[in-house]
């Protein structure tokens, strides 16, 4: 092939990179190229040349990384948060960014949360506890109308899942930062309503992105805005809670229990108290895991827009944070 040709050839189809540090980039990379087998996808650090690469696929890259593809478009999130990409303090800022939105991610999210409330609505935590020490006796029971999920970000995995358990009967309230209408769900805004949301909820989800407004922003003062012995689920980022707070507000008995998926630092480290507190039921970051065989679609389709330099799909706006 002449060399016009294969530049040519080349130009038109540049790389993709995937740079992650705790994903398998492998399924990823075969999800792409079964959509297009003539797609350059590869993977860091192991790019043959990295001002080739436009588009980058990132899930906990390492902090700085970024400056070393000169010919950068666009950088894609492995996931629905960006926190990840927007805490390394070199990131391209001009460039664009967007997420993963994928109706199988709300719904595995909402099958995680169903089930985490309904362990709580129906007192499994407290049956636990009574077997260790073999203690029969029998929880008044309660009325799925009578008890209220509270759930803070209403955004793709909020919205659904504040739907999904109004639909079974709960009373469902949220919180987000602008007012919403959303059939079956009270909505709450800003931080001027956050203490008339928290004083009703008895079982609380927090699904925001983590941010400067966000971060911490489960906490003790919080906490006590709760009706004594509700619960907690965190599946949005360990940054949102104050982990100090949480051991108090359970040691109080302000909070019954909490269910935490997401930890300041992951894997949670071995020493750390939260794994042998029996009030805590913990996972490894699995409330929602993305599916590359879900997402390459738009994520090839992003990639096709950024190449024909039109507008792209699910851009979020990294000076908001999310
Ligand atoms: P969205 O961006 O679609 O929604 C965010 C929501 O949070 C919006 O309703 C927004 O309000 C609200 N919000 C943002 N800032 C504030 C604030 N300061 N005060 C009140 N409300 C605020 O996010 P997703 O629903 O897609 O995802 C949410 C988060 O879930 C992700 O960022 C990620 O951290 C986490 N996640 C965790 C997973 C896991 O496996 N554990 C999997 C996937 C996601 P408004 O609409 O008014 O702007
Ligand atoms: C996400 C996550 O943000 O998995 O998608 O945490």
């Amino acid at each position: 092939m002449k060399r016009s040709v294969q530049l040519r050839e080349k130009q038109n189809n540049m790389t993709i990179s995937i740079i992650c540090t705790n994903k398998d980039p492998e399924p990823w990379v075969a999800a792409l190229r079964a959509l297009d087998p003539t797609l350059d996808v590869q993977i860091w650090p192991n790019e043959s040349r990295k001002a080739d690469v436009e588009f980058a696929l990132c899930w906990n890259h390492p902090e700085g990384v970024l400056r070393d593809y000169p010919n950068l478009r666009c950088i894609c999130s492995m996931g629905a948060g960006i926190d990840h990409l927007l805490n390394d303090e070199f990131f391209p800022k001009d460039l664009p960014v967007i997420r993963i939105i994928d109706p199988l991610l709300a719904q595995s999210m909402y099958e995680y949360l169903h089930t985490a409330v309904m362990y709580y609505f129906r007192d499994f935590d407290i049956y636990k506890t009574q077997q260790h020490q073999s203690n029969w006796k029998q929880q008044s029971p309660k009325k799925i109308a009578h008890t209220t999920i509270g759930v803070m970000g209403l955004g793709k995995l909020g919205e659904y899942s504040a739907s999904k358990f109004s639909k079974i009967g709960f009373n469902v309230i949220g919180w987000s930062r602008t007012q919403k209408t959303i059939t079956g769900v009270k909505s709450y805004a800003g931080d001027r309503q956050l203490g008339e949301f928290l004083s009703q909820v008895n079982i609380l989800i927090c699904l925001l992105p983590l941010t400067n407004e966000t971060r911490g922003i489960l906490n003790l003062e919080n906490f006590n805005k709760l009706p004594f012995g509700a619960c907690l689920v965190n599946v949005a980022r360990g940054e949102h809670l104050i982990d100090e707070d949480l051991i108090t507000a359970l040691n109080e008995g302000q909070l019954r229990a909490a269910c935490l998926d997401v930890f300041r630092e992951e894997p949670l480290p071995q020493m750390h108290p939260f794994w042998q507190n029996k009030k805590i039921l913990l996972t490894p970051h699995c409330s929602s895991i993305t599916d590359p065989n879900s997402v390459a679609p738009q994520i090839l389709k992003n990639y096709r827009l950024m190449k024909s330099g039109r507008a792209l799909m699910n851009q979020v706006d990294a000076f908001r944070g999310y």
